[in-house]
């Protein structure tokens, strides 16, 4: 028997990582306090459950379902993007459910990507663009994001020869991990770029629905001509606390949905039905739940951001999505700072390398962290600043 050489390049996912780390505490009888992954945790809403139950108890919900989804699923979604972003879309050939999002960014490199063509993707990111292009034999070009572009990538700064053989770019916002938002003259202009170099804009979109202060992040779909150029993924994991139920969507360019629609159908079997009947709840039934959710996320950034700004660890406010994107203290690497307050204080913050190297200097802190925790947790990053400053002196 023989493993394929493609699986030497596949590295443990990074959260698998931290959950062993987490883990081997834990059996020692330690408290961990996670930061960690954003996965909400405030139930799912009770109408969407209720929903669920009902749909789940109909012998006619059995069944494999269609890969492409109820039409009561795809209407369902094309409406919210009409309600929340003035977007139409065509529910049959512009809308395409997922079992989560990371599903359809997985499998769209298949659709996009030949061996030897070059994804161009944001670094730091969310890891799966980068392993999904390289499993498909493709090869990743790195658009660093930094503080000083507001965490948005330099589109004029990517050489002429790697365009060349450019077929895919990847974005995100607002962003995991830095907390960026974008605007629709960004979008604007991608879309230009896009259609300059024949690439295909695979626009990653999950935490549209979770933002402060009351701003409302945009749909890369707004901008003009965005359908000829791209798509974009979304999710019901963060915007209702589904993450448990695995369910998103992707939509936009007819071509690319059409192709990804293909790979799926012969890949997998679609979602369950009574959560494609919750998910129709979801995004159908009321919305008091975003702005309920969104008050609770925005008090713990502040607290958060009060703590951080105590202890002398810099960050931003951010604006939307579920994380705090904050500079190591001096003298340390990313990785060190995670692992000292790890080892020092039994608090689990991601290091921003694990987003690639432009994340170095970064931890990100995940706003999905019930109250108790977060206060237990800011308690022991305070008490990890005293035991240094201790130290300090004593020297
Ligand atoms: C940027 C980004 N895209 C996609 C996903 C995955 O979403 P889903 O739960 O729908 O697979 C995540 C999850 O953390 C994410 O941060």
């Amino acid at each position: 028997m023989r493993i394929s050489p493609r699986m030497e390049s596949l590295k443990p996912y990074l959260f698998v990582e931290i959950n062993k780390k987490i883990a081997e505490k834990k059996a020692k009888g330690e408290e961990v306090i996670s930061f960690a992954i954003g996965d909400p945790d405030i139930p799912t809403p009770e109408n969407i459950i209720e929903k669920l139950c009902q749909a789940a108890k109909d012998p006619e919900n059995h069944h494999y379902p269609e890969t492409a989804g109820l039409p009561e699923l795809r209407k369902a979604i094309a409406d919210w993007y009409q309600r929340r972003f003035s977007v139409s879309l065509d529910a049959d050939r512009e809308v395409l459910p997922l079992i989560g999002a990371k599903e359809g960014i997985a499998h769209v490199a298949l659709c996009l990507i030949d061996s030897g063509d070059v994804a161009l993707v944001p670094n730091p990111a969310y890891p799966v663009y980068v392993i999904s292009t390289e499993l498909v034999g493709g090869e990743p070009y790195y658009m660093p994001l930094t503080e000083g572009r507001n965490y948005l990538p330099d589109l004029d700064a990517i050489p002429e020869e790697v365009l060349k053989r450019a077929k895919v770019l990847w974005l995100n916002y607002p962003n995991n991990p830095t907390g960026a938002v974008a605007n629709l003259d960004f979008f604007n202009g991608v879309v230009r770029f896009a259609r300059q170099h024949d690439l295909a804009v695979c626009h990653d979109a999950p935490y549209t629905e979770v933002a402060f202060d009351g701003y409302q992040p945009v749909s890369f779909l707004q901008a003009d001509g965005a359908k000829d150029v791209g798509i974009e993924f979304h999710s019901l994991s963060k915007s209702y606390n589904m993450t448990g139920w695995r369910i998103g969507m992707a939509v936009g360019n007819t071509d690319i949905i059409g192709a990804l629609g293909s790979i799926k159908s012969n890949l997998d079997s679609g979602i369950p039905q009574a959560i494609q009947y919750a998910a129709i709840e979801a995004l159908g039934g009321s919305q008091e739940c975003i702005a309920r959710h969104n008050a609770i996320y925005q008090r713990r950034r502040d607290l958060i951001l009060e703590v951080l700004e105590d202890i002398g660890l810099k960050a931003r406010p951010a604006k939307a999505g579920l994380y705090v994107w904050a500079k190591v203290p001096k003298g340390y690497t990313s990785m060190e700072f995670a692992s000292d307050l790890l080892q020092q204080v039994g608090v689990v913050v991601i290091p921003g390398v694990g987003y690639g190297s432009n994340g170095e200097g970064y931890v990100r802190l995940s706003l999905t962290i019930p109250d108790a925790s977060l206060v237990k947790g800011l308690t022991r990053l305070s008490a990890w600043k005293d035991n240094k400053d201790r130290l300090k002196q004593k020297k």
